[in-house]
């Protein structure tokens, strides 16, 4: 049985970075929340389709980020010393940052998004522009055979039908092969109150328990974790064919920490359905208070998190004057929902502005080392991350 416990109100697609003049064709939908007594799933209750959200226009580009660059390559470097494989499949390939540290004969990449499908074709990856269902693994094995390393980052807990997305993958998995997949981690989320992880392209927030119970009747099994520091915390989940190899101690250790938490009972997810209601009220009230003090405000980092939390919170740019992104295609365009402006970091002078609201928390000690000079002029940054508090 599904049992709602959390209601963001009405939202836009997160990465829906808009233009001026498209504020009135906006789509926007009911961000709900839901966990599911049987799996211990957790999932958003109205999911959109994903042809909206996924397309030709689908702007978020790995590679502008450099952190995640040098995760993908020390991830594709420890994976090939570990496991050797030879034929080797990313699902969700994006502009390529993992799949570029593999031969480019025995990889291919599967890329629903076709500018970045694209990208990767250029590169000289066969590319599949098509969603990642038994279907297209169904097509994938008749062309190139079975697969020793199946690989997703960010992207599995995209898909609506999980069932279908992991019988895909045992359909295509050599009997020795290796399944590895990262996500945010849901207890990292629960522990931090980072509710802005929750938007549409999330429908699923995946803790080890649901997915050790979803891969488990699927005919899969999860032997090995890693707890990861990207996204604000993440899991990097290891399977194989079930019954193929013995379980490791990191996957009874990440179970057994779900389970102390409370991930197993409702009640945990109705703590913090309060949690958030608060921080939402400290928000509001903080940058309220400045702003009556005359105080001049921004945000850096465009993230989709910060759609979730500037739509939950009702934040425009009354409150908060415009947002600075690194990524070329997301500047001169406005916030999804609250239609703040978006201009690359380049084109403000920071000393003008007395706060920083760090709308990608999760790079804050980069941000904040780029920032010196903001900080030695006496600025301040803005987080809700664990708690609403102004640092510096
Ligand atoms: P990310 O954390 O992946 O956020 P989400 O998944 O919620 O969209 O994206 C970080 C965004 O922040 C990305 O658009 C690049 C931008 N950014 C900056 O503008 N400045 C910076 O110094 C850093 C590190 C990121």
């Amino acid at each position: 049985m599904f049992k709602e416990f959390l209601d963001l109100g009405r939202h836009p697609i997160a990465n829906a970075f808009i233009d001026e003049g498209d504020f009135k064709d906006e789509f926007l939908f009911d961000l709900k929340v839901c966990w599911d007594e049987e799996t211990k799933l957790v999932s958003i209750k109205e999911f959109v389709e994903p042809e909206r959200i996924f397309n030709e226009d689908y702007p978020y580009n790995t590679s502008n980020s450099f952190p995640m660059i040098e995760h993908f390559r020390n991830t594709a470097e420890m994976l090939k010393m570990k496991f050797k494989p030879r034929k080797v499949l990313e699902i969700g390939s994006n502009s390529g940052p993992f799949i570029e540290n593999f031969n480019k004969e025995d990889s291919l990449c599967v890329e629903p998004c076709g500018n970045f499908a694209e990208v990767t074709e250029n590169m000289g990856y066969k590319t599949h522009v098509d969603f990642w269902t038994t279907d297209l693994a169904e097509k994938i094995v008749k062309e190139d055979g079975y697969m020793d390393l199946i690989y997703a980052a960010n992207c599995i807990c995209h898909i609506h039908d999980l069932d279908d997305t992991f019988k895909a993958v045992k359909n295509i998995l050599k009997p020795n092969g290796v399944f590895v997949f990262e996500d945010p981690s849901l207890l990292r989320i629960l522990e931090r109150g980072s509710y802005d992880q929750i938007y549409d392209e999330h429908p699923h927030i995946f803790s080890v328990t649901a997915l050790d119970n979803l891969l488990r009747r699927n005919g899969l099994q999860i032997f090995k974790v890693d707890n990861l520091s990207v996204h604000g915390g993440s899991n990097r989940i290891y399977a194989c064919h079930f019954d193929g190899i013995t379980i490791g101690d990191s996957v009874k250790f990440n179970l057994n920490e779900e389970s102390v938490f409370g991930i197993n009972n409702f009640q945990t997810y109705e703590i913090f359905a309060e949690r958030v209601a608060n921080s939402k009220k400290k928000l509001v009230k903080l940058l309220k208070d400045l702003k009556s003090d005359g105080k001049k405000i921004m945000s850096i980092g465009a993230t989709a998190k910060s759609t979730t939390v500037f739509n939950y919170c009702g934040i425009d740019n009354s409150l908060i004057d415009v947002i600075t992104d690194t990524t070329i295609d997301k500047q001169g365009k406005c916030s999804p929902g609250m239609h703040i402006p978006i201009v690359a970091r380049e084109d403000i002078n920071i000393l003008d502005y007395d706060y920083v609201y760090l709308g990608a928390w999760n790079f804050k000690d980069v941000i904040a080392t780029k920032e010196k000079e903001f900080v030695e002029n006496g600025g301040k940054f803005i987080t809700h991350v664990p708690d609403v508090m102004v640092f510096s």
